[in-house]
């Protein structure tokens, strides 16, 4: 890796966000007031540790995204049009990135509040030689197995789980190889196609803040998170 190279953060915002009920697309519904998109990409240009932030926009809304991104927020912000999967989507914003970057860092539009410490330890750590690195929390709920049939065949034990989190920071060469190697476009996560390749990946400690907003519920976690951020702010 090079020692000059700069960070780059791909953010996949080409989801339809039909769990979320019909209307705009997910990324650009509005959280007090402002897409979940600009706050996510916020969260990855204010940890001052990504230098470019790639977004791959649903493909009818290209130039509506990037007018939301005409200020300076200190990280350099390009727009492409995003595919029919998540993967399809990191793919894309894959293809094109400059040559001097070296880390890459992929993170879900749907999770607009990371705190910029999840941020810059993903970074730290993929600065520091590993080659994969993923935020996480442990889980409370049981996870049971299914069949197709709804019968569980099988309860792993707690302790183990873990529920994974974006960024996740890879060194750019391994994740490109990753997609290079993959052979259908399904994966959740870009960690799924490294660990295919038998690399490493290590976990990290994530955060509360960085759940992902998929179910009407969490629309409304997400504008408490904000409040709380926002009085937090007025009286500090
Ligand atoms: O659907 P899910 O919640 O797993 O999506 C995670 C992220 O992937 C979201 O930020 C969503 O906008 C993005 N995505 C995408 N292209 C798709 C499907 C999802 O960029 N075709």
């Amino acid at each position: 890796m090079s020692v000059l190279g700069r960070t780059a953060a791909l953010v996949p915002a080409a989801g339809r966000g039909e769990r979320l009920g019909a209307g705009v697309p997910k990324a650009l519904r509005l959280i007090g007031g402002t897409p979940m998109l600009v706050h996510a990409v916020h969260a990855l240009a204010g940890s001052r540790s990504v230098d470019l932030v790639v977004i791959a926009a649903p493909e009818e809304a290209v130039e509506r995204v990037r007018a939301l991104f005409l200020e300076d927020l200190g990280a350099e912000i390009l727009v492409v049009s995003g595919g029919d999967t998540r993967q399809a989507s990191v793919a894309r914003a894959l293809i094109g990135l400059p040559d001097d970057v070296d880390v890459v860092l992929v993170h879900d539009a749907a999770r607009p509040f990371v705190p910029s410490e999840v941020v810059s330890a993903v970074v730290a750590q993929v600065r520091s030689g590993r080659p994969a690195v993923i935020p996480a929390l442990q889980v409370t709920d049981t996870i049971k197995q299914v069949d197709g049939l709804e019968m569980v065949v099988g309860t792993p034990d707690r302790a183990v789980l873990r529920a994974i989190q974006t960024p996740q920071g890879f060194d750019r060469a391994i994740l490109q190889a990753a997609h290079a190697a993959a052979d259908d476009d399904t994966a959740t996560d870009d960690a799924g196609l490294v660990e295919r390749q038998g690399v490493g990946v290590h976990v990290i400690p994530g955060h509360e803040e960085a759940f992902k907003v998929t179910r009407p519920i969490d629309l409304l976690l997400a504008e408490s998170v904000l409040a709380k951020r926002r009085a937090g702010r007025a009286h500090g």
